[in-house]
């Protein structure tokens, strides 16, 4: 089938190249002419695991290209997948600007009948304004579809190859036949595509992403009272997801949900239902916990080191929101760093990926280590704010050497207690008991 994806964000430029890679003909418009370039150029502007080898293949094979011609983007397509931000307006309500206006421009554009694919996440009635926009602007035939994605950075690849479930919200049988035959390579193994109408999709997105926000949210809360009652966090989580209806995912207790989807996306649901003079208590209560929980590990520095940081030098592990990826926003790391340097201390950061982006964001304020042990070096504390693999299983011996006390804060309860004991260290992690 020939495709075309507007915006080449996380999103549009994992659905291009994986639509490829199953013999569609992608092309992938963006308006930023650099990005477009250096992808021409073959150089993929994101990390994502595996992404680099499908995207290599699919241009060298022709079957992925890039253009910031709309019009020739968009000329021989049959489905034109919308991949644009949907940020968070003044409000906290999801900003379409982006959306509706890509939605005039094509239908200015179109000679022929379109699928046209919302793969945003946008609120329910989105496909419905976006239809409207295209009956203002064209007499051609267009279907809109909802298809929301449900890819998780770091594992996108895999997530869109093999989905746990495909969703398609549309009336048209026409576009139901050809988003059909689109999927059908990627649910070989038996999983479902969901036909549903355009709302029902919509709302299937956000409550997807609030359900597994709200999940890690009643964890943190669990893993708080436990450090309260002594009890632990971990024994807790196995105890109650080994029952098939609880599952034993999402349940990993921390400091706070992240990202580019969750914190947006509750915000955006609880934003609609307001809209719609609903009172959605829970995810209130949701976004409430999740602003706290970013606070947890600094609070317990605070509280060991008795109020006073100043001076103090610390080294934190891990900056992106989560390991297998680059991805900073809304990352606990950075209200971690934020925090600390209020308090008048110093802070050393490494991560494997996120590092340059960073450096981007906060600059020389603080410092950047070129290793996990280099960031150790005359420090105060370790801090543990994502759990990168490689941080699971250090050196101890090496980390003894530079620092300067044996004291570690850990955000994702990466270690065994009974080993920090062994190894005496000050061990402070999440919902579980304090080993000093
Ligand atoms: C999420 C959804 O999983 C995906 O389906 C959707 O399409 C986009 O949003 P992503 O943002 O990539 O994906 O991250 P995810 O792996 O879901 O993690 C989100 C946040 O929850 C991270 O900050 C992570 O650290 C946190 N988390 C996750 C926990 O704190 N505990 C857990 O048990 C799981």
């Amino acid at each position: 089938m020939k495709i075309a994806v507007i915006g080449t964000g996380y999103v549009g430029l994992v659905t291009g190249t994986c639509l490829a890679e199953t013999g569609n003909n992608v092309i992938c418009v963006d308006i930023v002419e650099e990005k477009v370039n250096k992808m021409k150029a073959g150089q993929l502007p994101i990390y994502e695991p595996g992404l680099d080898v499908l995207f290599h293949r699919n241009i060298a094979q022709n079957r992925l290209s890039f253009t910031t011609n709309l019009a020739e983007g968009i000329k021989d397509a049959q489905i034109i997948f919308m991949a644009l931000p949907t940020p968070p307006g003044g409000d906290g309500a999801a900003d379409l600007s982006y959306i509706l206006g890509a939605a005039k421009d094509i239908a200015k554009l179109i000679i022929e009948y379109k699928v046209i694919v919302n793969k945003s996440t946008v609120p329910v009635g989105t496909a419905d304004k976006v239809a409207a926009v295209f009956a203002a602007n064209t007499n051609v035939e267009v279907d809109v579809v909802s298809n929301p994605e449900f890819l998780r950075e770091g594992v996108a690849v895999d997530d869109f190859m093999k989905p746990d479930r495909v969703v398609i919200g549309t009336t048209s049988e026409k576009a139901k036949k050809l988003m059909g035959e689109l999927y059908a390579p990627y649910v070989r193994q038996g999983n479902p595509i969901y036909y549903m109408d355009e709302r029902s999709s919509e709302l299937t997105k956000y409550a997807a992403n609030s359900f597994l926000a709200t999940k890690i949210t009643f964890m943190n809360e669990i893993a708080n009272l436990c450090e309260i009652v002594g009890a632990d966090v971990d024994m807790v989580r196995k105890g109650i997801g080994s029952d098939d209806r609880i599952g034993k995912r999402f349940l990993f207790p921390g400091i706070g949900y992240g990202g580019s989807c969750f914190p947006k996306d509750v915000q955006a649901l609880e934003k609609a239902a307001v809209e719609h003079q609903y009172d959605f208590k829970i995810l209130k209560a949701v976004m409430d916990v999740n602003e706290k929980q970013k606070t947890v590990l600094t609070e317990k520095v605070l509280k060991y080191f008795k109020g006073d940081l100043k001076g103090k030098k610390f080294a934190l592990w891990g900056l992106a929101f989560k390991p297998e990826t680059d991805d900073i926003r809304e990352a606990p790391a950075l209200y971690i760093i934020d925090d600390l340097l209020a308090a008048g201390a110093e802070v050393t950061v490494f991560d494997p990926e996120a590092i340059g982006n960073v450096k981007a964001l906060v600059g020389d304020k603080i410092n950047y280590a070129n290793d996990q042990y280099e960031a150790l070096e005359g420090a105060d504390a370790l801090l543990i704010a994502t759990e990168w693999s490689v941080f699971r299983n250090p050196d101890f011996e090496k980390m003894d050497e530079v620092l300067k006390s044996k004291v570690v804060f850990d955000g994702r309860n990466l270690f065994d207690l009974q080993k920090m004991i062994d190894l005496g260290y000050y061990y402070n992690s999440i919902g579980r008991k304090i080993i000093s």
